[in-house]
């Protein structure tokens, strides 16, 4: 671990190739464009371009709208809504600058004035791959900060950036089917490689579920209504409920097209442009251009049988953490067979039948499965163990599912949740860990030690989660898929995730200290959970502010794409938080280091 750490600092301060890089220019700078030049760019942007205001703006100071403050405070928890409004993201945390004390939150008191925050001070509202290239070239040209956002929801602080020019893709939601897709510069027998869709850069979840269902296919996506399936989701891995039969959503990506720095508009997949390719797929987004769009495998729309479980033990009790241990114990057989699953651990649970209790939950199913009878043989020794262990019985309940999509567009037809101050840790457990005879001990020890606040169930602070969302296909592609994916992914069962938040008016000193203890304590006892040399976390579920975030989210990986980082943005110009080659820069990429 420690040798990587100084491999990347070497390449850094020899300047493998880099640049000379100054400070981003600040509107209080000359370098600043004039007013002319905002207006001709916004020309050649097709009216595009606008100033931005952060989406609280109209709730205080003189911009205030009693109306449409009004609307504002209905939609603010809504992630349809938020996604739309390019003043806005998904977590409203990263609209804040805590650092400058600047803040604009819907629901503070008017009196206090709306700060800028890190909400970007122009947005271009791209429609099309020209409207991005015109962005692309005026940020170089006049060296600015670029954010580019899509849906907002990313929850390390990516999707935004202070004194910036946003580069927003929302609106570009075109989508395609192929019967047998023809990368660029395939010249196979077959003439293709498949069936497959393309599909536009602002393309969000239910969206595209909605769509693949009146085609009748399927493609691999996360559980979410308003992520978007070509931003940072896909180019940070992508898991999913479909991981398990198909692999990650980047291992099934066949081609990008991308905007680069130098304002090409590139195609990139396993014929042109391969390394790119090798980068888009886990590199993470906002880092090694826009994507305008993203070719991914299609598949039958295949059954799936999905299913519930819950149960409580007594408050607190061993019996509580006995159960968690073996339902821990029972994962890699079950993920081996073709299981995925989502569960929460919820130590204080107030229950309005069972009292307060120690809760379990888990929600899941096994895809491409046509029985639901096999699925209950399999589930149910699970669910009586642990009725047996905690000495109340355990509910559970299955469903056939004809097709795969209609669980998607049932279960995820309404928004996220979203619109509360939240940050994440994280860490990815083996298989091996989980499977040798101390695992699943050491894994319950650790997740026992963590603080959770019970009643917080907005913010899921009240729960610890586990996401058994990869599996045999993804393990399957070790070695046949190569890409910047980090490679532990190729033995992971479970990421758990950690959650922590605040209300709005929370001191920023307390804050920072939330921040501090989930950076500095909480995730390094997510990182006991398994001793794996090469461990990591998923770098879309994971802290902003991860200390050795280039182990932790690509592992061996990371020499390559910080010299391919070199190779294709040279001057940085597409910078974000914890993002490949942010070590050069200060924390909001504002000046390098
Ligand atoms: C409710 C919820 C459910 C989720 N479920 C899942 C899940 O099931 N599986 C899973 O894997 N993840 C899941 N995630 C995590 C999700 O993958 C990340 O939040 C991801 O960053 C969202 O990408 P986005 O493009 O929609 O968001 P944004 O916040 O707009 O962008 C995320 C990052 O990608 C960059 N980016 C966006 N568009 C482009 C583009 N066109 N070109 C280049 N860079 C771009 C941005 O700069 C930023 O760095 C979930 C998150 C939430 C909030
Ligand atoms: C860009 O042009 C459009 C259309 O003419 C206009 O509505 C918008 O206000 C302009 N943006 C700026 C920043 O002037
Ligand atoms: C931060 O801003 C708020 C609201 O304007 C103000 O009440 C508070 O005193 C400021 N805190 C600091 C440390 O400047
Ligand atoms: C989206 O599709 C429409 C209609 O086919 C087309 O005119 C437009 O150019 C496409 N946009 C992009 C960004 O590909
Ligand atoms: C799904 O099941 C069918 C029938 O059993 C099988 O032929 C097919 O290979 C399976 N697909 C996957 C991706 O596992
Ligand atoms: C205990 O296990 C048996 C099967 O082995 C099952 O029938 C019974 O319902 C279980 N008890 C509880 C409380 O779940
Ligand atoms: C830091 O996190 C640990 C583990 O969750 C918790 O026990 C402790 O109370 C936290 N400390 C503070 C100051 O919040
Ligand atoms: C969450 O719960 C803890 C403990 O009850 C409390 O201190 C904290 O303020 C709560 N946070 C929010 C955002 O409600």
């Amino acid at each position: 671990m420690r040798s990587h750490t100084l491999l990347y600092s070497f390449f850094a301060s020899a300047g493998l190739a880099v640049a000379a890089k100054s400070c981003r220019c600040l509107p209080s700078e000359s370098c600043w464009p004039s007013h002319a030049e905002w207006q001709s760019f916004n020309r050649t942007a097709n009216g595009r371009v606008h100033a931005l205001r952060p989406v609280g703006a109209v709730c205080h100071g003189s911009a205030y709208s009693s109306a449409a403050c009004a609307v504002a405070q209905e939609n603010e928890y809504d992630s349809i809504w938020r996604a739309d409004q390019p003043g806005a993201v998904e977590w409203p945390n990263w609209e804040a600058w805590p650092e400058l004390n600047q803040s604009c939150y819907i629901d503070s008191k008017k009196s206090i004035p709306c700060g800028q925050g890190r909400i970007s001070l122009y947005t271009l509202q791209a429609e099309s791959a020209v409207d991005i290239q015109a962005g692309v070239k005026f940020a170089r040209k006049h060296n600015l900060r670029v954010a580019i956002r899509n849906s907002g929801h990313n929850h390390a602080g990516r999707s935004v950036a202070p004194e910036s020019l946003q580069i927003n893709t929302h609106l570009m939601v075109n989508k395609t089917v192929h019967t047998n897709f023809k990368p660029a510069g395939y010249n196979g027998a077959d003439g293709g490689v498949g069936l497959a869709v393309t599909l536009g850069a602002g393309v969000e979840l239910y969206d595209m579920y909605t769509w693949l269902a009146e085609n009748d296919i399927m493609a691999v996506g996360g559980s979410a209504h308003g992520v978007g399936v070509t931003g940072g989701y896909i180019q940070g891995g992508g898991h999913s409920l479909l991981a398990g039969i198909h692999g990650m959503a980047s291992d099934n990506a066949l081609e990008f097209t991308v905007v680069v720095a130098d304002g090409r508009h590139l195609t990139a997949n396993a014929y042109q442009n391969s390394d790119l390719f090798w980068a888009l797929r886990g590199g993470g987004g906002g880092t090694w251009g826009v994507v305008t769009s993203v070719t991914v495998r299609a598949f039958d729309d295949a059954p799936f049988v999905s299913f519930s479980i819950s149960g409580g033990a007594e408050f607190e009790s061993d019996e509580y953490w006995n159960a968690v241990e073996f339902f821990h114990s029972f994962l890699p057989k079950f993920n081996e067979a073709g299981g995925s699953l989502y569960y929460w651990l919820i130590p204080d649970y107030p229950d309005s039948t069972l009292g307060h209790v120690s809760a379990i939950s888990a929600q899941g199913g096994f895809g491409n499965a046509t029985s639901k009878a096999a699925v209950d043989k399999f589930m149910l020794p699970l669910v009586y163990t642990l009725g047996n262990l905690t000495g109340a019985a355990f509910t559970y309940s299955s469903t056939y599912i004809p097709k795969a999509s209609s669980l998607y567009v049932a279960e995820f037809e309404s928004s996220d949740s979203v619109g509360t101050p939240v940050i994440l840790g994280s860490r990815l457990i083996t298989r091996d860990f989980m499977k040798s005879a101390e695992g699943p001990g050491k894994v319950t020890d650790a997740l026992r030690s963590l603080r959770v606040y019970p009643g917080n169930t907005t913010l899921g602070q009240n729960a610890i989660q586990g996401l058994v969302v990869g599996g045999p296909a993804v393990w399957a592609n070790a070695g046949v898929v190569d890409s910047a994916l980090h490679p532990i992914w190729r033995k992971a069962l479970v990421h758990v995730i950690l959650a922590r938040g605040w209300d709005i008016d929370t001191p920023v000193a307390e804050q920072q200290a939330i921040q501090r203890n989930l950076t500095e304590v909480e995730v390094p006892i997510l990182k006991t959970l398994d001793p794996a040399p090469e461990g990591g976390c998923y770098l879309n579920e994971a802290d902003g502010y991860e200390e050795g975030f280039q182990d932790s989210f690509w592992g061996s990986n990371y020499a390559r794409l910080y010299k391919l980082k070199q190779k294709w943005d040279p001057e940085n110009l597409f910078i974000v938080r914890t993002g490949v080659g942010s070590e050069d820069w200060d924390a909001e990429g504002l000046c390098p280091k």
